[in-house]
């Protein structure tokens, strides 16, 4: 592991721009530069803020945001480390663009990609490998908390990381705590539901809790940030769709108190 690795994942506050499945050359340069140029006043507050691209823009990310404090990374990683695996990348692949952080176990990864823990839990190891940090993704559907086994399901999923990775390397990770009822929906969950996960999940994490940033993701906006990111647990946001105009991400980055 690279000396920075640890204090890339160490718990401190982030703002994570989760741009899926959206850009193109023109429009992400405008919004990289417009980035670039917002961000002395979040470093200046101790915000470290990242932007996740689709896999063609990593190019384009280290260009622009080289010398910036904005990092970047990816969405998704492959589990193998090459090979023929036609249509994959590896977490080495995206290392080489200087990559500091790989979104694994999104939500929708998981439903439309059939991604099982397991293999979300295969795939951090795997950008742990190539020196950088995997951001977890884990969070229950709707019916799971109609139900109540919102606690059930987030043990669930974090025990398969707990096994796969151990207790040392889950350090070396952010974890993003994303229901899915909210994501993309304008749904958020209430400051409260958020601070209850994420405190069971710092319980959970026995040892390596404190050292964890833990983040919040679904329908993140200005007007809701700020109370998010006030709880006690909350160490940033995963922002989807606002992280895409730089007059919604830029408030974000600026609401922790
Ligand atoms: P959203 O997405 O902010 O658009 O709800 C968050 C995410 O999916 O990471």
């Amino acid at each position: 592991m690279r000396a920075s690795q640890s204090s890339d994942a160490a718990r401190k506050k982030r703002v994570v721009g989760n741009w899926k499945m959206n850009g193109s050359l023109a429009a992400n340069a405008e919004l990289l530069r417009a980035c670039s140029a917002s961000v002395e006043a979040w470093a200046g507050a101790g915000v470290e803020v990242s932007v996740c691209v689709p896999f063609p823009y990593l190019a384009q990310a280290r260009e622009l945001l080289s010398g910036s404090a904005v990092r970047w990374g990816a969405q998704d990683a492959s589990v193998h480390a090459s090979g023929a695996y036609t249509g994959e990348v590896s977490a080495q692949m995206i290392a080489e663009f200087g990559a500091s952080f790989v979104i694994v176990g999104h939500s929708e990864r998981r439903a439309h990609h059939s991604e099982t823990s397991a293999l979300v839990a295969g795939k951090a190891a795997a950008v742990l490998a190539a020196a950088m940090t995997p951001i977890i993704c884990l969070g229950e559907t709707l019916e799971e908390r109609e139900i109540d086994m919102t606690e059930a399901v987030i043990a669930g999923q974090l025990s398969v990381c707990v096994e796969v990775l151990g207790l040392d390397a889950l350090a070396h990770c952010v974890i993003a705590y994303e229901p899915v009822w909210a994501i993309g929906t304008g749904r958020t969950a209430t400051p409260e539901q958020v601070q209850a996960v994420h405190g069971f999940l710092r319980t959970r994490l026995g040892r390596a809790g404190a050292g964890i940033s833990l983040l919040y993701g679904g329908s993140v906006k200005p007007s809701n940030a700020a109370e998010l990111f006030a709880m006690p647990d909350v160490d940033g946001g995963l922002i989807g769709g606002a992280s895409l105009k730089i007059e919604d991400f830029e408030p974000i980055c600026r609401a922790f108190g």
